[in-house]
């Protein structure tokens, strides 16, 4: 296995290194003012101010509301939180869908989600070849 250092990183989807810029503007929170924003007393009022500009500003980034931003802790979180309300969206809109297809390219964070809801939905996988995945990569 090649080291580190001779690898290429191509994944910076998957993860990156920390811009500069974020590690200087995260000390203070991780140091000085490190309590938790959704506390009630005083430690919690500069992290709860910071989280809220930055909800702001990332609003205004992406042209939604402020209340539209939800942080999460990571992909497992996101994943899980995207499809369990999609799919109770789902079954109020559309109450007998009960099947679900996943392609066996999914990360097992999403597959481990969905085979969570069975019984309740029946889990296909669908395998994947050269021209399939060609084509999900258009
Ligand atoms: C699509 C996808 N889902 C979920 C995860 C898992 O993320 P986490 O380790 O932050 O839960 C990753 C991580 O690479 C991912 O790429």
């Amino acid at each position: 296995m090649a080291d580190e250092n001779s690898l290429i990183y191509l994944d910076y989807n998957a993860t990156s290194p920390t811009a500069p810029e974020v590690i200087n503007k995260m000390v203070k929170y991780l140091s000085v003012h490190w309590g938790n924003p959704t506390s009630p007393h005083v430690r919690s009022e500069k992290p709860k101010a910071a989280i809220r500009k930055s909800r702001q500003q990332l609003a205004t980034l992406l042209s939604c509301k402020p209340e539209e931003i939800i942080f999460t802790s990571g992909g497992s979180e996101s994943n899980a939180l995207a499809l369990f309300g999609s799919l109770k969206t789902l079954k109020q809109k559309r109450p007998l869908a009960n099947h679900l297809i996943v392609s066996v390219i999914e990360h097992k964070a999403t597959t481990y989600a969905l085979q969570s809801l069975a019984p309740e939905y029946e889990i296909t996988e669908i395998s994947v070849d050269s021209v399939r995945f060609q084509f999900l990569l258009i």
